[in-house]
Formats: C-alpha cells, structure tokens, sequence
C-alpha cells in the first residue's frame, strides 16, 4: 500500500501518541508527603510494621480511598485511624490511595501469640 507523504505523518503522530499515553501509564506516582505519617504503623511502601496493623501495599487504590472516607465519617469506626482520616484532604486520600496501590504487595501470615491458634 502506498501512503501519501501527509497520510504517512498521521500515522506517525497517532503512533507517537500511543507510545507516550502507555509511558504515562507507567510512570510510578510521586510520594505523597503525609506517607510520613502513616509510615509509623503501615511503613512508608505499605509494608506494615507490626502484624496489628494492615499491609497497605497493593492494596485496590478504590478500597483505600473507601476506607479512609469511612474512618473519616465515622461509618468505619477505630479509635486510631480515625484521629489519622480527621486530617486527611479528599486531595490527600487520593493521593495516598494511589501511592500504597502501587507499591509491592508482600504476602505472609504473621504468627499468632503463644496459645492463639
Ligand atoms: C498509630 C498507627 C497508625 C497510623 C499512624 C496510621 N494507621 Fe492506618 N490503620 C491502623 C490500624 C490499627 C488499622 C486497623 C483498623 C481497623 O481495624 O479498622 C488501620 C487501618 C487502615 C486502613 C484500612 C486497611 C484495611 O485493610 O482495611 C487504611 C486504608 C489505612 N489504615 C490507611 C492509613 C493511612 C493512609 C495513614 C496515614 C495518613 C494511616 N493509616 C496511619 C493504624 C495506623
């Protein structure tokens, strides 16, 4: 098939544009500063510090965001997540979700206490 010299450049242009929308997908998210924050309990890549508190990493981005309007609410009620949602900005939630959803889940069973199992 023969292309004209203009039919030729949008192909070139549409191609161009396929390859950058696919590069932005990719690109990793840039780390919130509030992470700091939680970094305390759930570690600043979600990987959580003590078994009492929940890995973050590679959790779904939309149940992030779901729980932490929830503690925000009140709908989801623990006395420590709470205070932490009590600060949060819808923008923050956001960015949070985004940040732990992309970091590497780890998957392991932390041991239960001596006569728990
Ligand atoms: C002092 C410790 C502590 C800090 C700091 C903390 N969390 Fe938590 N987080 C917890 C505990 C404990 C739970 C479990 C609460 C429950 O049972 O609902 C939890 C639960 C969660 C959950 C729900 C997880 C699930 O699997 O349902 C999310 C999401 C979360 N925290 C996000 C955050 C974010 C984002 C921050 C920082 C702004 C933060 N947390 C700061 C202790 C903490």
């Amino acid at each position: 098939m023969t292309m004209t010299p203009m039919k030729r450049s949008l192909a070139s242009v549409a191609i161009a544009m396929t390859f950058a929308a696919s590069a932005q997908a990719a690109s990793p998210v840039e780390k919130p500063d509030k992470v700091g924050v939680c970094a305390a309990c759930h570690g600043a890549e979600g990987v959580s510090t003590q078994p009492i508190f929940p890995n973050l990493a590679g959790q779904q981005e939309n149940y992030i965001e779901h729980a932490l309007h929830a503690y925000k609410s009140g709908e989801r009620k623990n006395a420590i997540m709470a205070a932490q949602a009590a600060n949060l900005s819808d923008a923050d939630i956001k960015q949070l979700a985004k940040w732990f959803s992309q970091q590497t889940p780890v998957l392991y069973t932390p041991e239960l206490p001596e006569g728990k199992n």
